[in-house]
């Protein structure tokens, strides 16, 4: 299945490190593109817009540097994640910058992706939608975009409750185009796992939020390390979008999630009470299930690289028969 010019052979592993709110800050950006993993963040992290054109600077500087000073290493292309909610006003703003800076790959989320499609596309970048339903996908499709992102059940962050095998197989049903998964993928059998349902690539937020060059606060990195899938809470009552959290970041507010009124869809931060929703509500996904450490990111990269290699070496069942 075609992979982007953009991506090819700069991957030390075939992953994207999937962009967090507050989470995703350009050191962890930079770590992964190091390391031979597409780095991304929310645009929204930058605030306000004169400090995504800095951070989009900061950015290209270290990663030029890095690859003057080791030209043999694989250093990915970065990426933004652009908010297309017709409630978020830093959309346009933002979206000059990025066509600015010539942002090489745009991942956009919550709306119609089309008008991130022809600013993009007219400096020849690439353009993924984030897509948790073959439905939403169609539509993607048909917006024109270079590839799709699938977010299964499990996953961190706003989370389908639909079993990646399902949606892998249905949207490979309609688009063979370029196609990444994502949902609780932490290790490197889990990404050829991937490969093998129909997924080029995959996509991973969770693992990378429990890292050193995460932006996230030592809590919060420790929670998921301590937490269990029992731990998790999936609830739309935040956001007005089905989205997983860490119950005990919950809990230390005395937010019972069953007694919350339903929520429109919005870009507000603020619930009912004085917790900040990701901010002091943490959110994170089934993947903490084997998440034990918070390991420096090209540390983890290398760990993952081995288990994929591992994985790719397993032979089918010795159940088969000879015929
Ligand atoms: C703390 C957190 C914040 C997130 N923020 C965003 C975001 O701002 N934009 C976005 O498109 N996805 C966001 N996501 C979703 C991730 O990009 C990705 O879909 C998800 O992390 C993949 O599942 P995993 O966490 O199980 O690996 C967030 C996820 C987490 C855990």
């Amino acid at each position: 299945m075609p992979l982007p010019p953009l991506f090819r052979e700069t991957l030390s592993i075939p992953v994207i490190g999937s962009p967090m709110f507050l989470v995703s800050f350009p050191p962890l950006v930079t770590a992964l593109c190091k390391a031979g993993v597409v780095g991304t963040f929310p645009h929204v992290n930058a605030r306000p817009t004169a400090q995504l054109d800095e951070w989009l600077t900061g950015i290209e500087r270290d990663l030029a540097a890095h690859r003057m000073a080791h030209p043999q290493d694989l250093v990915t292309p970065y990426g933004i994640n652009l908010i297309v909610h017709r409630t978020n006003l830093r959309f346009e703003p933002d979206l000059e910058v990025v066509v600015a800076h010539r942002v090489p790959f745009v991942i956009t989320c919550l709306g119609n992706p089309a008008p991130v499609v022809e600013a993009v596309r007219a400096y020849g970048g690439t353009v993924f939608c984030d897509v948790t339903s073959a439905d939403h996908a169609r539509k993607s499709v048909r917006a024109g975009v270079d590839g799709l992102i699938c977010v299964g059940a499990g996953a961190g962050g706003h989370a389908s409750s639909q079993s990646a095998f399902s949606l892998v197989r249905e949207i490979r049903e309609f688009w063979d185009g370029c196609l990444v998964l994502g949902g609780a993928i932490n290790d490197g059998y889990q990404v050829r796992a991937a490969e093998v349902l129909g997924a080029d690539l995959a996509y991973m937020g969770t693992r990378f939020l429990a890292t050193r060059e995460s932006q996230a606060q030592d809590a919060y990195k420790r929670m998921v390390v301590e937490s269990g899938v029992a731990d998790l809470v999936y609830t739309d009552r935040f956001s007005g979008v089905p989205a997983n959290f860490l119950r005990a970041s919950i809990e230390r507010f005395g937010i019972d999630v069953a007694t919350l009124p339903p929520k429109k869809p919005d870009m507000a931060s603020l619930t009912d009470t004085k917790a900040r929703l990701w901010k002091d509500l943490w959110s994170a996904g089934q993947g903490v299930a084997t998440i034990h450490d918070i390991p420096a990111v090209a540390d983890l990269v290398a760990r993952i690289a081995a288990e994929y290699r591992a994985a790719c070496a397993i032979p089918p069942s010795s159940a088969l028969g000879a015929r």
